[in-house]
């Protein structure tokens, strides 16, 4: 009896697995397009970092290689050939003619490479941070275009109606944003419209409370809990979360090697392997971002920049 019980345990606790991977633009820190070696070395030395086993699983921004109008992204043959899952995305802020392109070339992979390609997949965002953009903090903040809840839910329900009868049907498609968006009544439309929430947020840039890093942890947990308010007990994957290792003070938040390996135990480990998560990140890559550094590998090897094991 009792080992009949512990090893239905034990497979309560597999099925509850959690995933565990990083964020991957479709450029490098150059500028330059990613191509297939680029995504199979990094996922490679994702799988492979010391002290962190189990990062196995890639978030993607975009369906699209970059460089081609509609052509499926490379990461997608590199998650085949390295078995890393996927948590596809297609790019909501372009408009209609852009998102039509996202979902010929994921409807093309699915077609092309078949169930190799999607056993891979996770799930299906449809846009990222598209709200926040849109917001009036996003305008404030001069973030570039977005796209509104009216229109990331009626993108939502053309994904729905292209994937059904292929091998992606049965993804559960989700949406990524930040707390402060999906909180706002104009979003709660997408909120109803998706399986899953994906959470972003970065307690070293909410420099309107206190964000010491001392305040990081529970800052970063009253942020998770502000989207679970709006989630209809739907999962809340954290698809976006990480702390600087070098950059300008935000608030009262220091970048820094100390604090960036703190947030990694505090925050990151009390999440590794308890719910989906992506930490941004692996390598440094946004073109936009050059005064500041969250990667916690160097662009030349897997080596951290701190010991990456979790204490607890
Ligand atoms: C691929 O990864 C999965 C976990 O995501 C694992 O269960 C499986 O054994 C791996 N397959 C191979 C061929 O390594």
């Amino acid at each position: 009896m009792w080992s009949k019980a512990a090893s239905i345990l034990a497979l309560a606790s597999v099925a509850v697995a959690q995933s565990k991977g990083f964020n991957y633009g479709s450029t490098n820190a150059d500028g330059r397009c990613r191509g297939p070696d680029d995504f199979v070395h990094f996922f490679n030395e994702a799988k492979s970092l010391p002290g962190a086993p189990g990062f196995n699983t890639a978030r993607l921004y975009t369906s699209i290689q970059c460089g081609t109008p509609d052509y499926p992204i490379s990461a997608f043959q590199a998650a085949i050939d390295t078995n890393t899952t996927l948590l596809v995305g297609l790019w909501a802020s372009a408009g209609r003619d852009v998102i039509e392109n996202e979902l010929k070339a994921l409807l093309r992979a699915a077609r092309e490479l078949g169930p190799a390609f999607t056993d891979k997949v996770m799930g299906i965002s449809v846009g990222s941070e598209d709200l926040y953009r849109s917001s009036p903090q996003g305008v404030a903040n001069k973030a570039g275009a977005g796209a509104t809840g009216a229109e990331i839910e009626g993108y939502i329900a053309r994904v729905k109606d292209q994937i059904r009868g292929t091998g992606l049907e049965s993804k559960p498609i989700g949406h990524v944003d930040t707390w402060t968006a999906w909180v706002l009544p104009e979003n709660r439309g997408v909120a109803k419209a998706v399986s899953w929430l994906g959470h972003n947020s970065f307690p070293y840039f909410e420099n309107t409370r206190p964000n010491a890093i001392d305040e990081a942890q529970a800052n970063f947990y009253a942020a998770v809990g502000q989207t679970e308010s709006v989630s209809d007990g739907k999962p809340v994957w954290i698809t976006e979360t990480g702390w600087p290792r070098l950059g300008p003070k935000s608030g009262s938040a220091v970048a820094s090697l100390e604090n960036s390996k703190r947030y990694w135990q505090e925050v990151g480990c009390s999440l590794f392997g308890a719910r989906n998560t992506f930490w941004y990140t692996l390598k440094d890559a946004n073109v936009a971002q050059t005064d500041i550094s969250f990667a916690i590998t160097p662009p030349q090897n897997n080596t951290p920049f701190f010991d990456l094991t979790c204490h607890k």
